[in-house]
């Protein structure tokens, strides 16, 4: 297991909501420490644009395969890790992914995410009030990569509950207490996928799981045990964030900018620039790195072994970049330039998928309701996860005026 960071220490965002709303933090960052050392942790803390974005794209510098993190992985080099690991081995193993995210691959499914979202939406209409992270940001994502891999949505409950703690972060107080619910949940979930593995290797169907059996990396195929390991990581990888982006999405139209609905709803084609907006806008993280070699880079000297956190939330907020980043703005130009996917090598496989299932997901909601307000004595506070990081919402009561 790699040693633990803890970003939380480094931040001094202590409150869920100071946890939900860093933005205050970040520009204070970038403006007086935007190149942080925290002696205390031994690590390197980045907040502008163009410094991001070099730990992201410079691999050779900044190298992914690490002893630290604040997302602790177990560190034996299994070949399922398409994360924690450097051009060129990455570009093999990616590439057994790559297929089945392609634009041409997600356009065979765009039929089967727009049924489930129908589905979805019209379990909600009729009613007055409506919880929409648990009724469509949580079940869309999970059910859509489900089905991609080929595991059975029926069972969503379950892998939404493994990925949650597979997912949870870890602070320093529940460190333990955390890390065995991790080891339990890794361990159930591998039990579950194995039959699954082995049913297909027997007996291949169209999807993701079904491919793996029959690839080949470096000239072998894939054991069970390695399909078990990348199915993990996708059902994991395709389920939180982008339940954290269609939650985030209606948060915005709701609080960022009221009014906002109404103009997406006369205009669907504006639903694509929300999207982004609310990339940039509105999603506190961080990616981190490894420093390869002693070097001099934004003006101090780093050393071998130290970690770079490149927080990303802030550099979507970075003036120089964009203008009036502090506004929310559905029409700036530029707002697709946000880090949040990431970028360089390990920019996200699932982008386009997640963008796919968010412009669905809002596009038929928006046509089926003619505008949404926050529930009677709404306050954030109370719907934040009580995970460490409590930068995501658990739920989101909407009231829904029917169209
Ligand atoms: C990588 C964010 C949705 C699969 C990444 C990275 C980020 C990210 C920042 C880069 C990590 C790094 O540089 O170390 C997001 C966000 C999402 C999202 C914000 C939703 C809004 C998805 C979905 C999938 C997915 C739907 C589908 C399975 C992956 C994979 C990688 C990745 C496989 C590893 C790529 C590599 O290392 O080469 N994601 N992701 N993501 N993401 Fe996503």
């Amino acid at each position: 297991q790699t040693q633990t960071i803890f970003l939380q220490e480094m931040s001094k965002l202590k409150t869920k909501q100071a946890q939900w709303e860093p933005f205050a933090w970040y520009k204070e960052m970038r403006e007086n420490s935007p190149v942080f050392y925290d002696a205390g942790q031994n690590v390197w803390n980045v907040f502008l644009y163009d410094d991001v974005k070099r730990v992201l794209v410079d691999h050779r510098l900044f190298s992914n395969k690490k002893e630290r993190s604040f997302i602790p992985v177990p560190r034996d080099d299994n070949r399922t890790n398409i994360n924690f690991c450097d051009p060129p081995e990455h570009r093999t193993r990616r590439g057994l992914l790559a297929q089945a995210f392609t634009p041409r691959s997600l356009r065979e499914w765009e039929p089967r995410i727009q049924a489930i979202a129908d589905e979805l939406i019209a379990e909600i209409e009729g009613q007055a009030t409506v919880d929409i992270v648990q009724k469509l940001a949580i079940p869309l994502p999970v059910t859509v990569i489900a089905e991609l891999l080929g595991v059975p949505s029926r069972d969503r409950e379950l892998i939404k509950a493994w990925s949650d703690i597979l997912f949870y972060p870890y602070s320093k107080e529940t460190f333990g207490d955390v890390a065995e619910q991790k080891a339990q949940a890794l361990k159930e979930f591998s039990d579950y996928l194995y039959p699954i593995v082995q049913e297909k290797r027997k007996h291949p169907a169209d999807d993701i799981i079904s491919d793996l059996t029959r690839a080949t990396l470096e000239g072998e195929q894939l054991t069970d045990a390695e399909v078990v390991r990348f199915s993990i990581g996708l059902l994991g990888a395709g389920n939180e964030t982008t339940t954290m982006l269609i939650s985030n999405i209606f948060y915005s139209m709701l609080f960022d900018q009221p009014g906002i609905y109404r103009e997406i709803r006369a205009d669907l084609s504006l639903v694509p620039k929300l999207i982004e907006e609310v990339l940039r806008y509105r999603f506190p993280v961080a990616i981190d790195r490894q420093v390869a070699q002693d070097t001099t880079v934004f003006g101090h000297n780093l050393k071998k072994g130290q970690i770079v956190v490149a927080w990303t939330g802030a550099a979507n907020r970075d003036e120089s970049k964009f203008d009036h980043a502090e506004n929310f703005d559905i029409h700036r130009p530029n707002n697709q330039h946000h880090l949040t996917f990431g970028a360089g090598p390990h920019l996200c496989l699932g982008a386009p998928l997640a963008r796919m299932e968010a412009n669905i997901a809002l596009t038929t909601f928006v046509k089926r309701f003619a505008d949404i307000y926050p529930a009677e004595g709404f306050n954030v506070v109370e719907h934040l996860t009580d995970s460490a990081v409590g930068q995501s919402l658990k739920s989101l009561p909407i009231r829904l005026e029917k169209a």
